[in-house]
């Protein structure tokens, strides 16, 4: 039997396992890269397991999410990062020159090579070929010493695509559409592999626009055959001795398959406040808009921003609505620049951001209140702007553009045909991507070769071993789809104290109950319980340390999210899953206790565990954990497995 493209990789990156879905397997990584908010604990655990150098091929630390700098917490942690990128041998992306994914798909993402990020759109590059999954910062930090990667083989699934996208639909459309079919829980366990005709007609930044969201559809990872578009897009890049051709057997056989035909994609928005809450625009034209975001990560190339600024060009924007760019990287704001770009927006009353990741997890321009703020982001989640009632709506560029246009939500095919002469601006690509370099430092140009720490930055918490009883109080009932956003708030006067975990454990979901952390303290040894896919969101570690911190030792959900199960292994946190009636009969402030001897359980690998409530009434949860996950909660953690590990080994 032929294999998937995922397979191919995997099999010749596999270490440990077979590739059966749902089995865990070991995979060897390539690259890894790290941002600033998660890369700090990245370091502090790399420097936790005292090993010398990065084993990895290429590491990239990037400098993206708290660029606008508040204070010296953020300025002293860039600089801890560049002094570990210098000190361990990895690359380093300076301040303002760009989003962790757009820089690595300018210059490193290679085709064919495995990628961790400790950051959950790393599959971004999945457009260029490249298997690229998010992960913990600590999962980063274990292969970058040059262990295995350890992940569920996820379900391969075909999205065959056929036809070609009319104007003034877009690549961000295609993942919209996703979403509307399969909701922010379609992809999880999953590889959506694209294949069929209609990949040949889109380019390498439409094709990671949609790799880069189908984290949203809670995928592991999604990938794109190479061709000749991916060979055209390296060259532009200086870099097409890279290009590899890499394609699925013609015998390959999916666990699934689902059949987009890109000729009936219409322009769609996300409703506040999920990504999958998909409509046509047309159902929402009329909203009034007051802000207008084009940038992020999905859609900040110049690619995604020209076909804005074309439509801008001449015109001006409402009165009422205000527009920011915010680039994904200096290099596509640098070839705006220079093209002229960036004075056709501005004379059109658009301000710039520098390349940051700012406003997309509320740092900067957060919405007024009770307004409407249409974004070419990939996430919506409530509050995640800044502000708690926010009323966000995700679109592609031109429906965003459209919008800053006319002040209110509109189809762009209908403003066109009200305003008669603005034409569809469509996708293009610059003929060389020649914008600076200037801004990454090689590891061989490194400025520094010792670790330097602010006052603000600690050290990497090690947990303590299993133990035997687990009883304790339900601390927080919550709902289905709680966001690491939830658990720690992503904004700036939070994400300061991301280097200092004492700290930063006091926001522990805050934005659920901001008693929780107090009572967490109180009452150590207290359990959390949620509804379904909890964890979902961001791959932020902080979201299992945090807790593990206020000495949180179990969750019993309903369904946890991927990336951060694995997280709550990697700090000792016990997930139980549990059923509805279960869900429905606990309530917050009840005692829970887990009949068993839990260290005992865990080691025999025992998948259900009777669970008492109230010393009244009894129910079963579930365990599905891996030989190497158990080996991880009984050691207490991750790091303290690791460290134990490589002092054997020495
Ligand atoms: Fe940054 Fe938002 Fe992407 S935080 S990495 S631009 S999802």
């Amino acid at each position: 039997m032929g294999q998937t493209l995922t397979e191919k990789i995997l099999d010749d990156h596999l270490v440990e396992g077979d590739l059966e879905p749902g089995e865990e397997i070991g995979i060897e990584i390539d690259q890894v890269l790290a941002q600033d908010t998660t890369g700090t604990m990245v370091w502090l655990q790399f420097e936790a397991l005292e090993l010398d150098e990065v084993q990895t091929e290429l590491a990239a630390q990037y400098c993206d999410h708290q660029t606008y700098q508040f204070d010296f917490k953020n300025t002293d942690d860039h600089r801890f990062l560049r002094s570990a990128a210098g000190t361990y041998g990895a690359y380093f992306s300076r301040p303002g020159n760009g989003i962790c994914h757009n820089v690595h798909k300018e210059n490193f993402a290679a085709p064919g090579k495995t990628l961790l990020g400790s950051d959950s759109h790393t599959p971004t590059p999945g457009g260029l070929g490249q298997l690229a999954i998010g992960a913990g910062g600590l999962d980063i930090s274990v292969a970058m010493g040059g262990g295995a990667y350890f992940v569920e083989m996820p379900e391969v699934v075909n999205v065959r695509l056929e036809g070609e996208l009319p104007e003034w639909s877009s690549a961000k459309d295609v993942i919209l559409e996703m979403l509307r079919r399969l909701s922010v829980k379609g992809g999880v366990g999953k590889v959506f592999e694209y294949t069929g005709p209609g990949v040949e007609t889109l380019s390498v930044p439409e094709r990671t626009t949609i790799t880069n969201m189908g984290t949203e559809l809670g995928a592991t990872s999604s990938i794109f055959p190479t061709d000749e578009k991916t060979e055209d897009y390296l060259a532009r890049q200086g870099r097409e001795d890279e290009y590899v051709e890499l394609s699925p057997d013609e015998d390959a056989e999916y666990a699934d398959e689902l059949v987009i035909d890109l000729s009936e994609i219409e322009p769609l928005v996300a409703k506040p406040s999920m990504p999958d809450n998909v409509v046509p625009v047309r159902e929402v034209a009329g909203e009034s808009v007051e802000q207008v975001m084009v940038g992020s990560c999905t859609n900040g190339g110049y690619e995604d921003i020209l076909p804005a600024a074309k439509m801008l060009k001449g015109r001006e924007i409402d009165m009422k609505t205000e527009m920011i760019v915010a680039p994904g990287s200096k290099q596509a704001s640098e070839i705006l620049a220079r093209q002229g770009w960036t004075a056709e927006m501005m004379a059109a009353g658009v301000n710039f951001s520098e390349a940051t990741c700012g406003a997309c997890i509320g740092i900067g321009h957060v919405p007024s209140s009770d307004s409407v703020s249409v974004r070419t982001f990939n996430r919506n989640f409530e509050g995640r702007s800044g502000i708690e009632d926010d009323s966000v709506f995700l679109s592609s560029p031109e429906v965003a553009a459209a919008a800053a246009i006319k002040g209110e939500l509109v189809d762009p095919r209908d403003l066109a045909e009200e305003l008669g002469d603005l034409e569809a601006p469509g996708f293009e690509l610059p003929e060389k991507y020649d914008g600076s370099k200037t801004d990454i430092i090689e590891p061989d140009e490194a400025v520094d070769d010792e670790l330097v720490k602010g006052p603000n930055i600690g050290s990497a918490p090690i947990g303590e071993p299993l133990e035997a009883d687990i009883r304790g109080e339900v601390l927080l009932k919550m709902e289905d789809n709680i966001t690491t956003d939830h658990i720690i708030p992503a904004t700036s006067d939070i994400l300061k104290y991301r280097s200092n975990i004492e700290k930063l454990s006091e926001f522990t979901l805050s934005r659920v109950d901001d008693t929780f952390a107090q009572r967490a303290l109180d009452s150590p040894g207290g359990v959390l319980v949620a509804g379904e896919n909890y964890g979902q969101g961001s791959s932020r570690e902080h979201a299992a340390m945090c807790p593990q911190y206020l000495g949180i030792e179990a969750v019993l959900a309903q369904s946890f999210a991927r990336i951060h199960k694995a997280n709550l292994f990697n700090f000792g946190i016990v997930p139980l899953s549990i059923d509805e009636e279960t869900y429905e009969q606990i309530d917050q402030g009840d005692d829970v206790e887990i009949v068993t001897d839990v260290a005992e359980a865990v080691a025999a690998g025992e998948t259900e565990f009777t669970i008492r409530v109230n010393d009244d009434w009894e129910a079963t949860a579930e365990l599905n954990a891996s030989e190497r996950e158990r080996g991880i909660l009984e050691a207490g953690g991750k790091l303290r497995l690791t460290k134990e590990q490589y002092a054997d080994e020495s």
